[in-house]
């Protein structure tokens, strides 16, 4: 079998999730695990379950050995295009939604400083009159 290097979508590996028909991305790459479903030490159902996702992280929290390493070159089918995986950490907006936060925040600062003063004030007024009374 010649291992002609070839760019999948995301829609399209994800298709093959199925016993007889089981594609798995792992860092970038795709690998048809198919014939290796019976002979995986793991078993067959997490690696059915890494399908239709990008399972680099669950590959790895395993600490697969260098032999693991070695074995899924068989089963390398070619690269993902990554502009097509979903989970890729989406574009984060600027800050703009904490701007009105910290002007409420500033408002309420006001508020908690001025209210003392204002009590003190009406203290020290009330002690004004009674003193002239
Ligand atoms: C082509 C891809 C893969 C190959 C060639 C492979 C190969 C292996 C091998 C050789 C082992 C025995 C332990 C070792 O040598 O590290 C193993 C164990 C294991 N693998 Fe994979 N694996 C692949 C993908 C995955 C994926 C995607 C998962 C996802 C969860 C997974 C989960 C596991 C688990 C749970 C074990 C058992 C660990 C244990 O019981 O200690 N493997 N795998």
């Amino acid at each position: 079998m010649t291992s002609e290097s070839k760019v999948h979508s995301f829609e399209e590996v994800s298709k093959h999730n199925k016993k007889d028909d089981c594609w798995i991305i792992i860092s970038g790459k795709v690998y048809n695990v198919t014939p290796y479903l019976d002979d995986h030490p793991g078993g067959d159902d997490v690696l059915l379950t890494a399908t239709g996702k990008d399972a680099t992280n669950d590959f790895e929290d395993i600490g697969h050995s260098d032999d693991a390493r070695e074995t899924m070159k068989k089963y390398y089918i070619g690269d993902i295009d990554t502009n097509t995986l979903p989970d890729k950490p989406a574009y984060t907006p600027p800050p703009t939604s904490s701007a009105p936060k910290q002007k409420s925040g500033g408002m309420m600062t006001l508020l908690q400083f001025l209210l003392p003063l204002l009590i003190l004030g009406l203290a020290v007024g009330f002690r004004y009159f009674n003193k002239k009374e």
